[in-house]
């Protein structure tokens, strides 16, 4: 990415590149709630497959089980499945909602344009796409972008459980509304979600804005760069 295109993503973000920008925590509002994607999770059904200590899980068996999924309606339509891609072993473990256009086509999350402010976002964090491991609730493409449902969000979330089990991360970035309530089990709309550290086994979850989101609403620029203070401040005394 050209360094003007990047000035341009750390500036729709309020990054200021020399001098973090603060926003008073005060300074909130309420997102509206669409579908909820709580009960879902909560109805979850237990992964077909278990783990146990004999029979361990691997990234290989889990990848090769994600390619050939047709757990949902999800399947009729993706060009591919989007697994995931990064550290296999990182400290930060970053979920996103699902594969977009751009994702279904390269078999790659987040690589359109919200993706590239993602990876701004992280890289204004001191962390490159590399460092971490990227993932999504769903790991195909709801048609025409749509919300993913609940049933999709159930038939998935096992690969996700596993993904999670294997990096064992140190902290958790659960980008935009949809991936927060999704792993927090909750319908609270993302305004309560953010600014606070949740728990998801023991393990710190930050919430911050999707950059989907942050490219359409840029007054909240100076609050997502507030979450992702809050994320590394979290890990570093963590
Ligand atoms: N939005 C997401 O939540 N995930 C992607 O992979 C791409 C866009």
């Amino acid at each position: 990415m050209d360094n003007a295109l990047r000035l341009q993503y750390l500036e729709a973000m309020g990054i200021d590149v020399w001098v973090p920008i603060a926003a008073p925590a005060s300074d909130q509002r309420l997102l509206p709630l669409a579908d909820s994607v709580a009960p879902a999770i909560a109805a979850s059904a237990p992964s077909e497959y278990e783990p146990t200590p004999a029979d361990p899980d691997n990234w290989e068996s889990l990848q090769a089980e994600v390619a050939v999924c047709r757990k949902c309606v999800l399947c009729e339509t993706r060009t591919q499945t989007v697994f995931g891609t990064g550290n296999k072993q990182a400290d930060w473990l970053v979920i996103g909602e699902a594969p977009g256009q751009s994702e279904d086509l390269q078999g790659q999350p987040f690589v359109g344009k919200a993706g590239q402010l993602l990876t701004e976002m992280l890289r204004a964090l001191g962390l490159a796409r590399e460092d971490v491991f990227i993932a999504n609730i769903l790991k195909c493409r709801p048609p025409d972008n749509r919300d993913p449902k609940a049933d999709e969000i159930e038939a998935c979330h096992a690969y996700l459980q596993r993904q999670l089990a294997l990096v064992q991360p140190k902290i958790i970035l659960a980008v935009g509304r949809i991936a927060a309530q999704s792993l927090l089990k909750t319908e609270a709309p993302l305004a309560k979600l953010r600014n606070k550290v949740h728990t998801l086994d023991e393990t710190p979850v930050v919430v911050v804005y999707h950059p989907a989101y942050l490219l359409r609403s840029l007054q909240e620029k100076r609050k997502a760069w507030m979450d992702l203070q809050l994320a590394m401040k979290t890990y570093t005394e963590g």
